[in-house]
């Protein structure tokens, strides 16, 4: 599937996450050689919530994103459109509060929530600047976003060999372990079409987001942009 077709319907995005639902984290934890598990550390860390706050997980697919949240007392609220990656997210943590939503027209009232964040997920929205508007107006007046998303690797010479991986290894190490290889060639060619660092704030500013910036995770492979409503 090619990002050109994703692009045109939401429906399709939602179809391809279903597909890759079953085998997501463990395909996850192999891409990403482990790393995955320190940059959602660096999500909770950032967003500095603490228990009896309320937090929007967006795009929180299976609900990975939303444990670290959970676990330490913050209510957390994963929500997602694709019923497959929900289905699999209420079988592993029962106890969390899986709301199905579009992430460009949230079913949330105006300023309900104290943080919002969104890992992995802004990439695969249809509508991004629209999604981005959407998370500020369920945030509370001083509340912060904070968005995980794959980014530009900051030294040239490892940059070389990242798009050398994404491109050429990721796919076949894909073909072994995904349920869904297909998915992971998007996945690089949506990894390369996504705004770097720089640009990535400027749409959050332009959402309406205040005092935006970033933290580079793992060289740049992974960026954390914090914003302020
Ligand atoms: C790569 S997964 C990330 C899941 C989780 N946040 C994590 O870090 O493991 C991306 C998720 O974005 C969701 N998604 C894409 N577009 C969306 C939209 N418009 N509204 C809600 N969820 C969306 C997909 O269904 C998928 O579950």
């Amino acid at each position: 599937m090619s990002r050109a077709s994703l692009e045109k319907s939401p429906h399709d995005v939602a179809a391809m996450f279903d597909r890759v639902a079953r085998r997501y984290d463990v395909t996850n934890t192999v891409l990403s050689l482990s790393q995955d598990r320190q940059w959602r550390k660096a999500v909770a860390d950032a967003l500095q919530v603490h228990a009896g706050q309320t937090v929007l997980d967006l795009a929180a697919g299976t609900g990975t994103s939303s444990e670290p949240f959970t676990d330490a007392g913050v209510h957390t609220v994963p929500c997602d459109f694709s019923l497959g990656m929900l289905r699999v997210g209420r079988t592993r943590r029962p106890d969390m509060p899986f709301v199905a939503g579009d992430g460009t027209r949230l079913p949330f009232a105006d300023a309900s929530f104290d943080a919002v964040t969104i890992s992995f997920g802004l990439r695969n929205v249809v509508d991004v600047d629209a999604c981005l508007r959407e998370l500020y107006r369920v945030t509370k007046p001083g509340g912060r976003v904070v968005v995980c998303e794959f980014s530009r690797p900051t030294w040239a010479p490892f940059r070389t060999v990242y798009t050398e991986y994404l491109m050429k290894a990721l796919p076949k190490v894909a073909t072994a372990v995904s349920s869904n290889p297909e998915a992971y060639v998007y996945l690089a060619e949506s990894i390369r079409a996504w705004p770097d660092q720089p640009g990535l704030a400027a749409k959050l500013q332009d959402a309406g987001w205040n005092t935006v910036q970033w933290r580079n995770l793992s060289g740049g492979i992974v960026a954390l942009h914090r914003g302020i409503k």
